[in-house]
């Protein structure tokens, strides 16, 4: 995040002596990114972070494909994806290639006995259903419907539901997630022509600090496999930190549509960035307003991309037959665009109340068989008059 943030109490000079009230130290960390040359943000724990009890079991999470080489247009009923109690096992896989994975869950329990961290990736979290509390060794983030909560990779962190009916899409990015450098300037700041700016952003607060003793577990996931440690502290014990790497919130709702005379190409709606794939919000807009304009899109070629989009909420311009929570993937390499119809039907109309979520990835995806479960089987064909 290109904002600086800090919570908490620490030093007025960095990498110096910072006593508790017993007269100990404080244990300094350094939690950064790309090497020493990332975002990074200092640390005060009350105890060594460094306290490895037990090294336990390891889970071979990582997705396996059930189709290598995709050519079809799929359509994936994402609400068929069963809820599980357990957070990390709800969370369901769908596609995936060496960048990013792309995952639904549906997790009915708060995470309690245990903690989790992602060492692989940067964790996108958008909030379909259901509201509550990111917890981190940072802060806390409260959320609600529409939420995107941007979860920078090693971030140590719970979540708790505040209801048993959560939907969440998962996105794992294997490369930092970011927002539009086009939007932001030398410094980082967000431009005017920026679709959102810094005072949308929901950045961490009420930062709670345990000073506990025990068995503390934590599940980390760290090329593929998920981890089983114990700590021998609460690894909440964070009294105050500052810089620039946390995990924020996001609401899809704050995002400013751009619109114009004639139909805006999609990288108007996005949102975030990689090296390896965009994330675009689709939200209610007017439509464009040159007396000839066809507001629902040209067809177009994803020759080197495959397009990803997660519907939401509204209607559908473009589409016939999508529900809430449903995944079409176009594939690179074959041109896909508005069904039979709906292309005259947009003609004249004002506004669209669509929204949705696009992740656009620059190298294929492959299917997993949790995807194939849900997959309609038929899509492929829906363009055929
Ligand atoms: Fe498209």
């Amino acid at each position: 995040m290109p904002l600086y943030h800090k919570l908490g109490k620490f030093p007025q000079k960095r990498h110096t002596i910072f006593k508790k009230d017993d007269g100990s130290l404080h244990y300094e960390q350094l939690f950064g990114t790309i090497g020493f040359d990332g975002m990074s943000s200092l640390l005060y724990h009350l105890h060594r972070p460094t306290q490895v009890k037990e090294v336990g079991k390891t889970l071979d999470i990582a997705p396996r494909a059930a189709v290598e080489y995709n050519i079809k247009s799929r359509l994936l009923k994402g609400f068929e994806i069963k809820p599980e109690d357990d957070y990390l096992q709800s969370r369901k896989t769908v596609l995936f290639n060496s960048d990013v994975h792309v995952g639904l869950a549906a997790p009915r329990k708060s995470v309690t006995d245990y903690f989790y961290k992602n060492t692989d990736a940067d964790e996108l979290l958008f909030v379909h259903r259901g509201s509550g509390t990111l917890k981190t060794f940072l802060g806390e983030i409260p959320f609600e419907y529409g939420d995107y909560l941007m979860i920078p990779r090693g971030m140590i962190y719970q979540i708790e539901f505040d209801t048993e009916d959560n939907r969440l899409l998962l996105t794992e990015s294997y490369h930092p997630i970011y927002t539009p450098k086009r939007y932001r300037n030398w410094f980082g700041q967000h431009l005017e022509h920026s679709p959102f700016c810094e005072r949308d952003f929901k950045l961490p607060q009420n930062l709670q600090t345990f000073d506990e003793k025990g068995e503390f577990l934590m599940k980390v996931k760290k090329q593929g496999q998920l981890h089983h440690l114990v700590y021998a502290t609460h690894p909440f014990d964070v009294v105050g930190w500052d810089g620039y790497n946390f995990p924020y919130g996001f609401s899809i709702h704050n995002f400013e549509p751009i619109t114009g005379r004639v139909h805006q190409p999609p990288p108007v709606h996005q949102t975030f960035e990689t090296s390896a794939f965009v994330v675009c919000s689709f939200c209610p807009r007017l439509y464009d307003y040159h007396p000839q304009a066809i507001p629902a899109p040209y067809n177009h070629s994803n020759i080197d991309s495959d397009e990803v989009l997660y519907y939401v909420d509204g209607d559908f311009m473009s589409r016939k037959g999508i529900d809430e929570g449903y995944i079409s993937l176009h594939p690179a390499g074959i041109p896909h665009g508005p069904h039979p119809g709906t292309y005259e039907a947009s003609i004249g109309k004002s506004k669209t109340e669509e929204l949705a979520v696009m992740i656009d990835t620059f190298k294929p995806l492959k299917l997993t068989q949790q995807a194939m479960d849900i997959d309609d089987g038929k899509y492929y064909q829906s363009w055929l008059e």
